[in-house]
């Protein structure tokens, strides 16, 4: 049970779902999140389980989801799910047409943001220096950072994997690594996101343990890739998967919590 309170499933719903889709997802997951978090808090949690505190203060559940940004209001006075923005601007307000400002994310009360995702790298040419000032705005902001890094096949084939995600590591945080206590890492490997085709175990394995290397240990890092319930048990068991970035297998309720509930109960 203690695996259950730090094992994070987050959900990045893309472009995807409806108001009314929103609505109803929200509505049934907050009962199923409330009986597992009784289960949770009526556990014995020891510190050796939290591993970094100042995180475990933060998050309100294992729990996370990246809505699209008009869906964000919908979000307001949830409580016991984390939520926030899949993108947003590093300034607050301003002459920036077509971008999101972090303040306004904060004041319908989300605690978390992405960072990153691949799709933003390839399709929106998002570049580490903006990487790193939305990281920079989001602990002004007293938010937490999930910063998405990962390989292309092309990279995986040159043998690059360990190269290209440590220049996207220090691209995003600084040559000396700098590592803000409350951030998450999300490895998800491009080739693997969306695609059906998941990371072997002992791949994953590597290259995990080879980001714990380079950060924190208290740093928790997610696997992605199109993670689905049927595979999330013998992900979960691989070393330092800390937590699941999902996309496709995260739009439906039952889905979502199968996965939680094959990982961890
Ligand atoms: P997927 O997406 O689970 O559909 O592969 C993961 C992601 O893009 O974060």
């Amino acid at each position: 049970m203690n695996k259950a309170r730090s094992f994070i499933c987050a959900a990045n719903w893309k472009m995807n779902l409806s108001f009314a889709e929103t609505h109803s997802f929200l509505q049934k997951i907050s009962k199923q999140i409330e009986e597992r978090l009784e289960k949770i808090n009526k556990s014995v949690v020891s510190d050796k389980v939290v591993k970094n505190k100042a995180l475990d203060q933060k998050l309100k559940s294992p729990f996370c989801i990246f809505p699209q940004a008009v869906q964000a209001s919908l979000f307001k006075g949830i409580s016991n799910l984390n939520w926030g923005a899949q993108d947003f601007y590093f300034e607050s307000s301003g002459a920036f047409t077509g971008q999101n400002s972090p303040d306004l994310y904060k004041e319908l009360g989300a605690n978390i943001m992405l960072i990153g995702h691949s799709e933003r790298r390839t399709l929106f040419n998002e570049t580490n220096l903006n990487i790193a000032k939305k990281i920079g705005k989001c602990l002004e902001m007293d938010m937490i950072p999930m910063l998405c890094i990962g390989e292309t096949i092309e990279d995986r084939k040159k043998n690059e994997t360990l190269k290209v995600i440590e220049d996207q590591l220090k691209g995003a945080l600084g040559k000396s690594l700098d590592v803000p206590e409350t951030l998450i890492v999300a490895y998800e490997p491009v080739w693997a996101i969306g695609t059906g085709l998941t990371a072997k175990s002992e791949d994953v394995a590597d290259v995990h343990k080879y980001i714990k290397s380079l950060l924190n240990q208290g740093t928790p890092i997610l696997y992605g890739g199109s993670v689905k319930p049927e595979n999330a048990k013998e992900l979960s068991l691989v070393d330092n998967v800390d937590g699941f970035l999902i996309g496709g297998a995260s739009l439906k309720v039952d889905s979502l919590l199968s996965i939680y509930d094959n990982a961890c109960l």
